[in-house]
């Protein structure tokens, strides 16, 4: 087992700006009262394993009531926890031992849409036309003969229309309401000062609980176009849904809340956007933290990781903004790393969302290369300026699970899109503790989505304490980045190649070989620290990373 780790106290101030987080979706990390459904006991009972990472904090995908037919995003009561995941007693012991050992906790906030079991949409439905209840909602009449037709041709990100038809209460067909993803999670109309005061609302509740920030989901998508236009193109990207201007109004006031508390908090907002327009999410007032998944995009090559780079450092200063980016190369809604950089033979594939067709191509996968280049781009990632964020698994080196049963398959996207996308249950699959038993040590009644027998390979207990693991990699590189000058700006050092990278912070540098032959490492670079690859240092292989400090 795992040796507890000494208690390590992130920075007092601003320790959003440079800290490591460990995403937890929560349903598959461990399973402490053997429903087959992970819980937050099960994180108390495991945080040595967290903590033994180095990590600074904690972030939890959404566990409060729901349905669970988009994995817990479709809230049905934003005030407390999931009975499911022990209650807000369990949420109370994890916060306690998380703070105790000087990690951070960090929820997950939905506000662009919540359930359709929420009470206010369940209000909605038995209301009038034109009724208050009605107006939390985008609710709209259809077009054509007897509003048969949606009211524009927007399509849902998960896949077919984004508008679904109401029954009155009278019993005939009646209006119509938005919803960006599933049916079941109706957008609120942010118009509406009602919704703006519940989450005010929601807000303080947490804070007040004690938390320390918020990430928040789809932050760019609470604002929609004036009029809802028509689409010229409906397949194409939705450029009305997203990013408008009045959204960032939000963001000042829920900065002036977190503000209003006397300890720092952040707010991470999850956008899909360019390097360039991401930044405008962390002017000074805003947000403190935005994905820059730009990064996360990109193929593994020199070219383009240095590109998304320096897209980012730029739009940061065009924008003036006070906030960091923060990185990430792997999460619960793209396929994990060690698959996308190990793809060697990509099946077609079709989606009307162009984030999906970048982060979730199936097809033929060799291992050894994705992982060796995973644990690269994981050091490259974790030499930059910024917060860095980590997806449950990934210490472990694990692949996708591509062969999931399509009986098993929970993510709406499955469905909604008539059975042409697979969608993300193959990132979320229970995580592997013990080579053997029940749900490879998830928990004793086994574990929600099925796990290939491979796992049992790249178990924890399998990797504890074995030098040349994954995991012990990930262990000592997220302490030596604790190393790292954080005030340092990043330097690129000329390598005379296209395919190797290296970059300077003070007297640290990273270099990154993408492809080709071994690099031999200028000795100007300082001697080596740590290595994604076995060797000296004095050269670095194809695939890997290497630290050095002069
Ligand atoms: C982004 C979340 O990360 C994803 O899992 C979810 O399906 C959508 N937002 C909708 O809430």
């Amino acid at each position: 087992m795992t040796k507890p780790a000494p208690a390590r106290t992130a920075p007092a101030t601003e320790w959003w700006r440079s800290s490591v987080i460990y995403q937890l979706y929560l349903k598959s990390f461990a399973d402490s009262d053997g429903d087959g459904v992970g819980d937050l006991d099960g994180i108390t009972a495991h945080l040595d394993h967290i903590a033994s990472l180095g990590v600074d904090g904690l972030w939890l995908n959404p566990c409060y009531p729901s349905p669970n037919r988009d994995g817990g995003y479709d809230v049905s009561d934003y005030r407390t926890i999931d009975e499911r995941y022990g209650g807000l007693p369990a949420f109370e012991r994890l916060l306690e031992a998380a703070h105790g050992r000087g990690l951070k906790l960090l929820m997950d906030l939905v506000p662009n849409h919540c359930s359709d079991e929420h009470e206010w949409f369940v209000l909605a439905r038995q209301a009038e036309p034109g009724s208050p209840e009605r107006s939390r909602f985008i609710f709209a009449d259809g077009r054509g003969p007897d509003g048969a037709e949606p009211p524009n041709n927007w399509r849902s990100t998960f896949g077919g229309p984004a508008w679904t038809r109401v029954t009155e209460p009278g019993g005939g067909p009646g209006q119509w309401y938005l919803h960006s993803f599933d049916s079941s999670q109706p957008d609120f109309n942010w118009a509406n000062p009602e919704v703006v005061d519940m989450f005010d609302g929601v807000l303080r509740t947490w804070f007040d609980r004690g938390i320390d920030g918020f990430r928040i989901d789809v932050a760019y998508a609470m604002v929609k176009a004036a009029g809802l236009p028509d689409l010229a193109d409906p397949e194409g990207d939705n450029p009305y849904l997203w990013n408008q201007p009045g959204v960032h109004d939000i963001f000042k006031r829920w900065r002036a809340i977190a503000d209003s508390y006397q300890r720092e908090l952040t707010l991470l907002g999850e956008v899909w956007l360019s390097p360039t327009d991401a930044a405008d999410y962390i002017r000074p007032g805003e947000l403190k933290q935005v994905f820059y998944f730009d990064l996360l995009q990109q193929p593994f090559e020199a070219g383009a990781f240095q590109l998304s780079i320096d897209e980012t450092l730029a739009g940061l200063k065009r924008a003036e903004a006070e906030g960091v980016p923060t990185w990430t190369l792997n999460s619960h809604d793209v396929h994990r790393a060690v698959t996308r950089y190990g793809l060697i033979e990509p099946e077609p594939m079709s989606s009307a969302d162009a984030n999906a067709l970048r982060t979730r191509a199936r097809g033929q996968v060799d291992v050894a290369l994705g992982q060796a280049r995973a644990n690269a781009a994981m050091m490259l990632m974790l030499a930059l300026p910024g917060s860095v964020y980590l997806y449950q698994g990934e210490e472990l080196g694990l692949p996708e699970v591509q062969e999931l049963p399509d009986d098993a398959r929970q993510d709406p996207i499955w469905e909604r899109s008539q059975h042409t996308e697979y969608g993300r249950d193959g990132s979320r699959v229970p995580l592997p503790w013990s080579a053997d038993g029940p749900g490879f040590g998830f928990g004793v009644g086994g574990a929600w989505l099925p796990q290939p027998s491979w796992f049992a390979g790249f178990a924890v207990a399998a990797q504890d304490g074995t030098p040349d693991s994954v995991l012990s990699l990930y262990r000592r590189a997220i302490r030596a980045r604790h190393t790292i000058d954080q005030g340092a700006a990043l330097a690129w050092l000329p390598t005379g190649r296209d395919d190797v990278l290296a970059l300077r912070r003070g007297n640290f540098v990273s270099v990154s070989v993408f492809d080709g032959p071994p690099f031999p490492v200028p000795a100007g670079f300082g001697r080596p620290v740590l290595l994604s690859q076995p060797g000296d240092g004095s050269t670095l292989p194809s695939a890997s990373t290497g630290w050095y400090r002069s």
